[in-house]
């Protein structure tokens, strides 16, 4: 069956921001939804896990309250998913409300594939049943060497504490996370290398050492050449003028 995407039956594009850590995918994010919004585009911004009340639930319990099995763990991201895409961004996209998401499909490839040892077969139909077989129209990758992603990481606390090497208590009884190590990065950086190179036409690979601006700027130029070819081909579909209708709506 082919990937149903917001291109064969929606006028919203659906954007997704992938990469490590500390590659700065919520200040990206947080840009382009401001830049949408400048434009009067109807916008919405997710970030996975969370951005339900399940899902926010589950990232709590992902991101470290409560131990758990690296089955359950995958379980539970898709999980959020399901209730991420049923609950918002098919009815957003569907309304023909933009989606930004920070982090989607692609994160359980990199992060479950690669440091959890499960097959991309059994991820892809994981996914596929988690999200009817959505995919992006663009992905967002805030590429980072390994050892960069790293030495970004290294001072951040509040990190997966199940995920990272090791979990232990300070003195005052304080969770003191450890960052992950350097083989992990490589890992998931590889992993993301790989799924960009096997969809270059949905992927745009961009250097996430650059200025917070430069990024801003080339993310911003990708999704204008997007959403021209969309309302073109909208336009061309019903005959009705796309985009002039939608107040900036954020969700
Ligand atoms: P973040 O909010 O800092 O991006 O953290 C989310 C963490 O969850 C990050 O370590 C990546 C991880 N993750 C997975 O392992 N699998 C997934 O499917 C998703 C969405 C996130």
């Amino acid at each position: 069956m082919p990937a149903r995407t917001s291109k064969t039956k929606r006028r919203g594009l659906f954007i997704s921001f992938e990469g490590g850590e500390g590659a700065g995918k919520s200040t990206q994010t947080q840009l382009l939804l401001k830049r949408l919004m400048d434009v009067g585009e109807s916008v919405v911004l997710v970030k996975e896990p969370g951005s339900t009340p399940l899902g926010s639930r589950l990232r709590g319990l992902l991101k470290g309250e409560v131990s758990m099995s690296d089955k359950a763990e995958l379980l539970l991201f898709l999980a959020a998913r399901a209730e991420l895409v049923t609950t918002v961004v098919d009815p957003a996209l569907d309304d023909g409300v933009n989606v930004i998401a920070d982090r989607f499909s692609d994160s359980t490839f990199a992060y479950q594939g690669q440091t959890r040892g499960f097959t991309q077969a059994l991820i892809a139909d994981l996914n596929q049943f988690a999200t009817g077989g959505l995919s992006p129209d663009i992905t967002f990758l805030l590429n980072l060497p390994p050892e960069e992603s790293l030495r970004r990481t290294r001072p951040k606390v509040e990190l997966d504490n199940r995920l990272i090497a090791d979990v232990r208590q300070a003195e005052e009884g304080q969770q003191k996370f450890e960052s992950r190590p350097l083989a992990f990065h490589k890992r998931v950086a590889e992993a993301y290398r790989k799924l960009a190179a096997a969809e270059p036409e949905r992927w745009c690979v961009l250097d996430g050492r650059q200025s917070v601006d430069a990024l801003s700027e080339q993310v911003w130029e990708r999704v204008q050449d997007s959403l021209k070819k969309a309302k073109r081909n909208a336009r061309r579909r019903t005959g009705v003028p796309v985009g002039e209708q939608g107040r900036p709506r954020l969700i």
